[in-house]
């Protein structure tokens, strides 16, 4: 392969667990990478950038079953740029839920995209638990599955992963739910304010 264009697509690239994933990736990664932020608000330049790889690989939290509005803003972008070769687009994708087959309708998102606009989709990597899993003895199971994709992508030969934690899906919502309430907790919200509408003191 000639180079890699990482594009962290999540709306909150600098302090994202997209952005840990992608450290953990370059650390298996032997070519030449270019790594972009959607935040920085550039995608036309990061697009011009990308025309001159040959892969992309997109890391993206899953947001309500899809796409982040980053990544579809990115993608309208990418569909429009010129190129002499089209790169072949990879995707690491994280969710919230345990169940890594939550991300599998953003995939497919992402391979429509890839027919619509002349693009080969290459090697993917599902995470669930992915905001988790990185804090606990897990993140191992994580780092190997990683270091497959890496390789995938380096060697051209697709790769299609899933990883999360194992456990039983009662204990991660127990978990979680207490993780999040006492999160609540330590800036004053209750239970109850939490299961509200508000953001701030606003609701719309
Ligand atoms: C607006 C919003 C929508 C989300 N929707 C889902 C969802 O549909 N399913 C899921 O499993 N996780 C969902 N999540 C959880 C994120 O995918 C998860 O927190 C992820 O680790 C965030 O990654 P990031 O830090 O790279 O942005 C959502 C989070 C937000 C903020």
């Amino acid at each position: 392969m000639g180079s890699l264009m990482i594009v962290n697509a999540s709306p909150r690239a600098p302090r994202s667990n997209s952005k840990q994933y992608i450290q953990m990736f370059r650390e298996f990664f032997g070519a030449d990478v270019y790594e972009y932020e959607v935040t920085k608000k550039q995608d036309a330049r990061a697009c011009a950038q990308a025309a001159g790889c040959t892969d992309v690989l997109l890391v993206f939290p899953l947001y309500a079953d899809g796409l982040p509005v980053t990544l579809m803003c990115f993608l309208k972008q990418l569909a429009q740029q010129e190129f002499l070769t089209r790169p072949i687009v990879h995707v690491l994708v994280n969710c919230g839920f345990l169940e890594p087959r939550q991300n599998d309708v953003a995939c497919d998102m992402v391979r429509l995209f890839c027919a619509q606009n002349g693009f080969s989709f290459g090697s993917v990597l599902r995470v669930g638990s992915g905001e988790a899993i990185l804090t606990t003895p897990f993140a191992g199971l994580v780092k190997r599955k990683v270091k497959k994709l890496a390789q995938a992508v380096e060697s051209g030969s697709p790769y299609s992963g899933s990883v999360t934690m194992p456990l039983p899906t009662w204990l991660y919502v127990r978990a979680s739910a207490g993780y999040w309430l006492q999160y609540g907790a330590k800036n004053g919200l209750s239970k109850e304010q939490m299961a509200t509408m508000q953001i701030e003191g606003r609701s719309e």
